[in-house]
Parts: C-alpha cells; sequence; structure tokens
C-alpha cells in the first residue's frame, strides 16, 4: 500500500505549523510563553466548539436525499417541486426527539420530530413536521408552558411526570395527541420505520389563482417498527445512540430508506361546513372524507461528511414556502412563522441561511446589508444598488407569484379555544381502532408515566379518559392499582 500524502498542518491564518505536539516553553520544565500562537489559537477554538443547542428538537439524526414525483397534482399546486412525474428535487431530512438534549438517549418516548427542506428552483421549501398527524394544544400561547413541562424542574433538575400530568389534565385538548404517544407508535425502533406528518393544514394554490387546503403525509415503505417500554429499556442499557447508528449505517450499507408522500386536499370552500375546525392542529381530517393523494417518493440516500455542519446547523422553518404552497388560518402555524428563523438568528447567526447546508441552490437576491459574520457581501444583483427601488439595475419584485388573497374576518380578541371544539370524539375514533393488546400497552405506558404523581391531577385525568371512552379510564385505573 503506497504511503497516503497528507496536507500539510497550518494555523487558521495559513502559517505552517512545524510541531504539534510540544508547547513553547521557557526550558524543557519551564511555563508556556504567551507567545505561543499555535496553543493559544487551539484553546480558544475549543472554547467556541458549542452553540446553543435548540430550545426543543436538541436530539436528532439526518441525512441527504430526492424526493421524486410520482403523481401530477399540478391541478391544485403551481409549485415547481411538484411539476411533472419524475421530477427530482434534492433534500434533507432532520428527525428528533422533543424533549430530551443532545446527549438524550435516542429509544425514548416522545413524539419525533420530522423536519424536511426540499432545494427547489424557487426556492427552499421546508416542511417541518412530526411523526404524528396532530399536537398537544391549538393555541400557540400554550406552547412555552407545554414545553416547559416537558424540561427539566428548576429545582431537582430533574423531568417531571408531574408536570406534564399537571398540564395536560388541565389541556384536554391534548387527549388525541397523548393518546398515540402513549401508544405503540411512542417509540419507534429508528426514523426508518415511522411516518411524518406535516401536521398543520397548509394551502396549495394553482395557476388559476384558486386555494386547496393541504395536509402532507410520508409514510415510511420500511413498515412501522416500534419497541415497548420494556425493549426501549433493554435497547437504552446497551446504546443510546440506536436511531444514529440505524440511519447511518443502513444509508452507508445502501439500504436507502424511501418515505410515500401524499396529500390531502380540501377545497376552500369545504372550510365552512366541516363539523370539526379543519385548522385545528390537534384533529385530523377524516380520509374517508379528504383522502390521500400520491405525490411521490423521498428516499435518503447520503450521509452528511460533517454532522454539525449539516445537520447541527441545519436550520427548518415553516416560514420557507414557495410559490403554489402557503399558510392557512392555523393560529400555531402562524406563531411557529415567527419562532423558527427568531430560533435561527440566535443560535446560529444573522446569515445561517447563506451557510452551505442552509443556502437554496437557486440565485438569492436581496436588499440585507452587512451583519455579523457576513461572508456574502451584497446580494441585490448589482454594486451600486444597495437600496430599492434603485436605478442601477438591482432585483426587483417578481409581482407574478403572489399568492392569492386569503381571505379573512373577525374582530380581533381573545376567544376562548375550547368553546365548539370537541376534545374527545377523535380521540375515541383512535382508541376504538387498537386491538386488546394496543389498549392494555397503552393503559400500562399511562400508567407508567404516571409514576410519582398527586392523586389529585391523576382523578382529573381520569375524567378526561372516561369522557373519551368508559374502557379508556377503567384500563388506566387497573394499570395504576
Ligand atoms: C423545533 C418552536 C410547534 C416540529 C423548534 C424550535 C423552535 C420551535 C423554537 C427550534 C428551532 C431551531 O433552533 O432550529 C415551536 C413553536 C411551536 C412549535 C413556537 C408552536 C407554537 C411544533 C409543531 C411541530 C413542530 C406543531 C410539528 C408539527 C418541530 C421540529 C423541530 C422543531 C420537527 C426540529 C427541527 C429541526 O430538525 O431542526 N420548534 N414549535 N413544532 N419543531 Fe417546533
Amino acid at each position: 500500500m503506497s504511503e497516503q500524502k497528507c496536507p500539510f498542518h497550518t494555523t487558521t491564518a495559513g502559517a505552517p505549523i512545524a510541531d504539534n505536539q510540544n508547547s513553547k516553553t521557557a526550558g524543557p520544565r519551564g511555563p508556556v510563553l504567551l507567545e505561543d500562537w499555535q496553543l493559544l489559537e487551539k484553546l480558544a477554538h475549543q472554547n467556541r466548539e458549542r452553540i446553543p443547542e435548540r430550545v426543543v428538537h436538541a436530539k436528532g439524526w439526518g441525512a441527504f436525499g430526492t424526493l421524486t414525483i410520482t403523481k401530477d397534482i399540478s391541478r391544485y399546486s403551481k409549485a415547481k417541486v411538484f411539476s411533472g412525474i419524475g421530477k427530482k428535487t434534492p433534500m434533507l431530512a432532520r428527525f428528533s426527539t422533543v424533549a430530551g438534549e443532545m446527549g438524550a438517549a435516542d429509544a425514548e418516548r416522545d413524539v419525533r420530530g420530522f423536519a424536511l427542506k426540499f432545494y427547489t428552483e424557487e426556492g427552499n421549501w421546508d416542511m417541518v413536521g412530526n411523526n404524528t398527524p396532530v399536537f398537544f394544544i391549538r393555541d400557540p400561547l400554550k406552547f412555552p408552558d407545554f414545553i416547559h413541562t416537558q424540561k427539566r424542574h428548576p429545582k431537582t433538575n430533574l423531568r417531571s411526570n408531574t408536570a406534564a400530568w399537571d398540564f395536560w389534565s388541565l389541556s384536554p385538548e391534548s387527549l388525541h395527541q397523548i393518546t398515540i404517544l402513549m401508544s405503540d407508535r411512542g417509540i419507534p425502533v429508528s426514523p426508518r420505520f415511522m411516518n411524518g406528518y406535516g401536521s398543520h393544514t397548509y394551502s396549495f394554490w394553482n395557476e388559476k389563482g384558486e386555494r386547496y387546503w393541504v395536509k402532507f403525509h410520508f409514510k415510511t415503505q420500511q413498515g412501522h417498527k416500534t419497541l415497548t417500554n420494556a425493549e426501549a429499556e433493554a435497547v437504552v442499557a446497551k446504546s443510546r445512540e440506536t436511531y444514529q447508528e440505524d440511519l447511518f449505517y443502513s444509508i452507508e450499507k445502501g439500504e436507502f430508506p424511501k418515505w410515500t408522500m401524499y396529500v390531502q386536499v380540501m377545497p376552500e370552500a369545504d372550510a365552512e361546513k366541516t363539523s370539526y375546525n379543519p385548522f385545528d392542529l390537534t384533529k385530523v381530517w377524516p380520509h374517508k372524507d379528504y383522502p390521500l393523494i400520491e405525490v411521490g417518493v423521498m428516499e435518503l440516500n447520503r450521509n452528511p461528511d460533517n454532522y454539525f455542519a449539516e445537520i447541527e446547523q441545519a436550520a427548518f422553518s415553516p416560514s420557507n414556502v414557495v410559490p403554489g404552497i402557503g399558510f392557512s388560518p392555523d393560529k400555531m402555524l402562524q406563531a411557529r412563522i415567527f419562532s423558527y428563523a427568531d430560533a435561527h438568528r440566535y443560535r446560529l447567526g444573522t446569515h445561517y441561511e447563506a451557510l452551505p447546508v442552509n443556502a437554496p441552490k437557486c440565485p438569492v437576491h436581496h436588499y440585507h446589508k452587512d451583519g455579523s459574520m457576513n461572508f456574502i457581501g451584497q446580494k441585490t444583483g448589482n454594486v451600486d444598488a444597495y437600496y430599492e427601488p434603485n436605478s442601477f439595475g438591482g432585483a426587483v419584485a417578481t409581482g407574478d407569484t403572489s399568492e392569492p388573497a386569503l381571505r379573512i374576518s373577525g374582530d380581533g380578541d381573545r376567544y376562548d379555544h375550547r368553546e365548539g371544539n370537541d376534545d374527545y370524539s377523535q380521540a375515541r375514533v383512535l382508541f376504538e381502532m387498537f386491538d386488546a393488546g394496543q389498549k392494555e400497552r397503552l393503559f400500562s405506558n399511562i400508567a407508567a408515566s404516571m409514576k410519582g404523581v398527586p392523586d389529585f391531577i391523576v382523578k382529573r385525568q381520569l375524567v378526561h379518559f372516561e369522557k373519551v371512552h368508559p374502557d379508556y379510564a377503567a384500563g388506566v385505573k387497573k394499570a395504576l392499582a
């Protein structure tokens, strides 16, 4: 074997390093000299290796791949990512748990994040979803409080079952999501074996300017594989990194995981007619009313070369949409449109969208100027055009990509989100779909997670289970006993 020729080692300023093993000292035993710049630079860099972890979804696993369109949905959306059967768009996926910190074990019971970035020719489209079609709350004002219950107690610095069940029992809109979380689906074997959902209602609009409401679904082609609590404990006892191992090595071996992409589409006017609020994130749209329409196949086929640069620094945001895809009146979605880019500016810095993993693969022109660590200069298209409007050939707005007007009305007020919303029926439909074994595991998973929770909170929660189904409350009661 020929000897590998290595590049020579330099300082960050490019000067050759003669010795990377011995500090510069006054004599062989002597103190270090302040002029040992190599040492100073090395220590200073180490001190800056950590950046803030994501405030939620801190532990994650990701890979690159492709979305290939298999069916024509251009009558619903003009987005070029859907234009033509066989169309391929490069993409990035990051999966995550919600509550655990960066070092948390992978096989923990939790909702999983399912974040996708499609590098389309019209800009990046991010679908920042979960492995569940619904969520715990429907009003964003409750999100920071909800997350506080999932994170550590300020005094004990431990996770608190009491906080979780206190909040849930006071927020019955969480029942549908709790029932999924505590079911078999609550601990997938790895991200390869779970579905992804956009969860919110988004909108599509077509060339004619017609709007449709839409929900996104990504169904695993690997099938569902889940762990029971006991299996997960055994897995975690051996390895805390089972998702990273499974995803990374299956891609290294050429076993590329795939998901079929579907949409549910609702004509704009139907939103006035459904018995449920179609913009309520705690609800699904029944498939019999709004069947799944196939769109394409997503395949993950390339591991990142550098986890930090390409996965930790990845910035997904529901605000990243492209012409043909839009938002909806879902309050939760609107809060997320603000929250993510704000988090990215804090976590990664002003120019996070210019980092290679986040940079669109199409031309980018804007009038934002300067800022910390600006390595991109001006992006206006002409050096003399650094304001708008200008006479020097700077980028101008397209005009033709505006979205059709969104019909909204109503008096500005704080409306009780409980009023007119049924928190029990859809949880009941799900509960009734479980077979006897699934129900038993649901009851015992809930009982296990109620360990140490004061009686009055348990009782308050049992009232909600009773309203879903008497068997639900009875089963949990028995499991608790
Ligand atoms: C991550 C806020 C609801 C899915 C995050 C982050 C924030 C956040 C600040 C960290 C972002 C970063 O540092 O990169 C919120 C707020 C919500 C909300 C304010 C409600 C009002 C949801 C919902 C879903 C979701 C409903 C799924 C349907 C995710 C995912 C990530 C994430 C998948 C991780 C993205 C990644 O892999 O980088 N969220 N979130 N979140 N959130 Fe949310």
